[in-house]
């Protein structure tokens, strides 16, 4: 038995999923005008799809008319799928997943449940708001809930599509029994599950629109450039740049480079970025995604060194794993790892040992003013040292990952 609280896009879309699979299915609206349409067979917004499915599941295996504690009294979960629009500062105003807390706990109930809030929340919203919440809120009622964080990747205009065949369900769940009910009511969408910590769940939806977002203005900034240049096909330009075997290919196709590392080296990417963002400045643009891009390069390799600070003594002896900007390649020009092993020269860590499985000499070649001790193979490497710092996704560092994992590691390249 689920109850849905919120039947728009998300929670209307959720509930008659979840009644097409044959979960009972209750659905709960505060706003009486919407939840009317719905209990005459009319969808409240354009959406493909949904009216079919309404009309086929509506008294049968979803609920529209069952007064609110009944419903809440006969769930075992219960999706809260209601608006998190942005608060005046641009933070997510969460009002009314709060006041829908409200009204499930105010149900006089004992029974075991899960609240899983679907609707889009910023990370730690479980952990350091909600559940913080309830424990105050209620403490002494002596409440028998679990807490899940399940964000929806539905995009409108393919709701049912979307929720119906999902590419991964993810849950953010800390707790064993709340972990097999959902588990039970997902097994039927044959997808995979993730089940991560809440702050992981609410991150993950982050992530996905922030890409999305940041690709649009991204998009919108070069547009704006090119247009100040001049003439330059915009359109065909995108079109061209879509043919790219990057979208769809592997190896090194476009997932791979929305991944996180230690900043982008070799001979193109940084001149060409800063190449672009100079003639832009130059035509009167100013740069924001470029500029930021740029900034975002150089503040990656503070942050590594920051990390390794946070942790390793001056006099203790560090190797770093990879000296070329990417695996299979010897290319050490403008490679991540000559900026951090300069700087942690620079910071006083003079006990550094190097191994790369092809590009050791062509660093040596490259930067001799760097001092640090050039080690010949893997094995080497780690005879030498006590800490270690891969600073490049070679194969052969994924594939030693026991041996390697015997020293305090610093994955910055995020192969483990
Ligand atoms: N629209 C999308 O494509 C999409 C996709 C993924 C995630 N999300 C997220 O899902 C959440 C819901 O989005 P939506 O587009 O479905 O919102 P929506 O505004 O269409 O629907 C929210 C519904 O919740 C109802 N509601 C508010 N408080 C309630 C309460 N206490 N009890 C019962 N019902 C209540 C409202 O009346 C409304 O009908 C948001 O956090 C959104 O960011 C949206």
């Amino acid at each position: 038995m689920i109850t849905i609280l919120g039947l728009g896009f998300v929670g209307l879309t959720t509930g008659l999923g979840f009644s097409k699979k044959g979960f009972k299915t209750y659905g709960i609206d505060i706003n009486t005008e919407r939840l009317d349409k719905l209990k005459n067979k009319e969808i409240p917004f354009y959406e493909p799809h949904l009216k079919d499915v309404l009309e086929e599941t509506i008294g049968k295996t979803f609920i529209l008319d069952a007064p609110f504690e009944e419903a809440i009294k006969d769930s075992e979960t219960i999706f809260i799928c209601v608006g998190t629009p942005a608060a005046e500062d641009g933070s997510a105003d969460l009002t009314y997943l709060l006041s829908a807390i409200d009204q499930i706990l105010a149900v006089d109930d004992k029974k075991f449940k899960v609240i899983i809030t679907k609707s889009t929340v910023p990370p730690s919203t479980m952990s350091a708001r909600v559940m913080p919440y309830v424990d105050e809120k209620y403490k002494g009622l002596n409440r028998n809930i679990g807490f899940a964080s399940n964000p929806e990747f539905l995009r409108e205009g393919y709701c049912w599509e979307d929720f119906i065949k999902p590419d991964r369900v993810v849950i953010g769940v800390e707790d064993e029994k709340s972990k097999e009910i959902l588990d039970k009511i997902y097994k039927p969408f044959n997808a995979p599950i993730h089940y991560v910590t809440y702050n992981t769940a609410e991150f993950i939806k982050y992530l996905s629109n922030t890409l999305l977002s940041t690709l649009i203005s991204y998009s919108n900034e070069m547009s704006i450039i090119a247009s100040h240049i001049g003439n330059i096909d915009i359109p065909k330009s995108f079109r061209i740049l879509h043919e790219d075997k990057r979208w769809s290919g592997n190896p090194a196709g476009m997932a791979s480079y929305v991944y996180p590392g230690c900043g982008y080296g070799g001979y193109c990417l940084p001149k060409d970025t800063s190449a672009l963002n100079s003639i832009a400045i130059a035509n009167g643009v100013n740069t924001q995604v470029l500029d930021g891009n740029l900034r975002i390069n150089d503040q990656i390799k503070e942050f590594v060194v920051h990390k390794i600070k946070e942790k390793v003594n001056k006099e203790d002896s560090i190797g770093i794993l990879g000296l070329s900007f990417k695996p299979e390649s010897d290319d050490v020009r403008l490679t991540p790892s000559k900026d951090v092993i300069e700087k942690l020269l620079q910071q006083g860590y003079n006990n550094i040992s190097v191994y790369d499985p092809i590009a050791n000499d062509s660093f040596k070649e490259n930067y001799p003013h760097i001092k640090v001790t050039y080690k010949e193979d893997l094995k080497e490497l780690l005879n030498a040292v006590e800490n270690v710092v891969i600073l490049t996704g070679w194969k052969e560092f994924k594939e030693n990952k026991e041996m390697i994992s015997e020293k305090e590691v610093f994955d910055f390249r995020y192969i483990y």
